[in-house]
């Protein structure tokens, strides 16, 4: 038995995509290895979002590389690969700086490791590939998927045809791709069939779902939810990342007539500004963003809400971000992630003057102390209530377990570990800075 180490960076895509490499490469014979030093191949799954992400990844191969070596030493080769987004933005470059490397593998290819490893371990020499046609890609994926607990993702749509002036993933993981509706519902019956109680749908865009339907009609992200809404034995339904503009008229009604669909929305907004949202190309205006909120939570009241911000974006002034500063307060999230602009080459705002690096810094100070007293209020504001929690695995201490909220808080409860798989009620007891502590509440006292 051989053994294989995926070290994931950035996003629950790159989660998934990991999943179904391991899944790939287990017919080959690798089982899941715990550290890399016990691995005949690693690969790093690779993200691009972030500053410095190839000079990271490129830290890692040397240590790798050192590995390797000492393996080889041993008389014990090990594999190594770079997949992922990096990998899709650096290509060849990568074996060129670093020539342990024996794989690159981008985004949309990996359905071809196994013909790669093969390859690459019967002659010598690096191969590499990084096309792009993400329906090979999900044609060829193995039907067994391996799940890790109840709750699992599935990733329905791919890529990005939006060019926001900041991002690599329209060059990356390239252009929308919708996968089939019953490609997906036969995912998820089988993720059921195997204990998955909640399903969060994948997708750069993912609301920008335009997927073949059964009935030969193309059918939009809500219709999916609908349809898979039927599936007995699924609970929970959630997606992932959405983009403001295709927040469409139905996607707003499943939220309010859906029950399996959770009250909980990840709604990148960016800026609070008309004009960086302008100078980002994200084609709508704050102001549109604050209808679509409150036409969101009209449909569902109890509706918590998620973003991501950038701040320090190429001519942003200090205007602009106090309007960023207004829109938060008037949205009040739930929970949020927030960002200084890093320019990625190739991408339209890389070539702008940039902000320096202190006002930057002195912004996402501001943002992240507003951002976090209103994610602490959300939490507060939680304590006493009864909530149903989905326990997905065992917590620290022995006997706990830890699970999510509707709103994806982790909670975490004394003497659960044996409702692992199961959603209960639990009364909130009390909130920590980033999860909050449940109690399972007597059968008695439930009415
Ligand atoms: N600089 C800073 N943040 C970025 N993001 C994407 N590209 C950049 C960049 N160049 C952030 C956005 C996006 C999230 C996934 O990462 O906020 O929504
Ligand atoms: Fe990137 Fe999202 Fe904009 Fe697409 S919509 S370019 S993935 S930030």
């Amino acid at each position: 038995m051989k053994k294989l180490f995926v070290k994931t960076y950035g996003c629950q895509m790159n989660v998934y995509d990991s999943a179904r490499m391991a899944d790939l490469l287990a017919p080959l014979g690798y089982a899941p290895a715990d550290r890399p030093d016990e691995a005949d191949m690693v690969i790093l799954n690779t993200c691009h979002i972030r500053e410095k992400a190839a000079e990271k990844v490129y830290s890692e191969l040397g240590k790798l590389k050192r590995l390797k070596e000492e393996r080889r030493e041993q008389g014990r080769p090990m594999l190594i690969a770079v997949a992922g987004c990096v990998a899709q933005a650096e290509g060849k470059e990568i074996v060129a700086r670093q020539p342990a490397v024996d794989l690159v593998v981008g985004p949309q290819s990996y359905h071809r490791l196994p013909e790669m490893v093969a390859r690459v371990t019967r002659a010598s020499g690096h191969v590499l590939e990084t096309d792009f046609p993400a329906e090979d890609k999900f044609d060829s994926l193995p039907q067994d998927l391996s799940v890790s607990g109840p709750a699992a993702f599935l990733t329905v749509q791919e890529g990005c045809d939006k060019f926001c002036a900041f991002c690599v993933v329209p060059y990356t993981r390239g252009p929308e791709y919708s996968r089939p509706v019953a490609q997906i519902e036969s995912d998820a019956r089988r993720l059921v069939e195997k204990g998955v109680r909640e399903i969060t749908l994948l997708g750069q865009n993912v609301n920008a779902y335009r997927g073949a339907g059964p009935d030969g009609e193309t059918w939009s992200l809500a219709q999916l939810i609908r349809k898979l809404a039927e599936t007995d034995g699924l609970e929970r339904i959630r997606y992932t990342t959405s983009h403001p503009r295709d927040m469409s008229d139905d996607l707003i009604l499943a939220h309010a007539e859906i029950e399996k669909l959770m009250p909980y929305l990840h709604l990148p907004v960016q800026s609070g500004s008309d004009r960086v949202l302008a100078a980002m190309n994200r084609r709508h205006r704050a102001e549109d963003y604050l209808r679509l909120v409150e036409r969101v939570r009209k449909a569902r009241p109890d509706l918590a809400l998620s973003s991501d911000f950038i701040v320090g974006f190429p001519g942003e002034t200090d205007r602009d971000f106090e309007d960023t500063l207004s829109l938060v307060r008037e949205v009040n999230y739930a929970q949020a992630f927030s960002f200084k602009y890093s320019p990625r080459p190739g991408t339209p705002a890389a070539a702008m003057k940039q902000l320096p690096d202190e006002v930057k810094s002195a912004r996402l100070q501001i943002l992240q102390a507003l951002l976090s007293d209103q994610q602490d209020a959300f939490n507060r504001a939680c304590e006493n209530r009864i909530v149903p929690v989905l326990f997905e695995k065992p917590g620290k201490k022995p006997g706990q377990a830890v699970g999510r909220s509707p709103w994806l808080q982790p909670v975490h409860v004394d003497g659960a570990a044996s409702f692992i798989g199961e959603i209960r009620d639990v009364r909130i007891a009390g909130v920590l800075p980033n999860s909050l502590r449940g109690k399972m509440i007597e059968k008695a006292q439930v009415h």
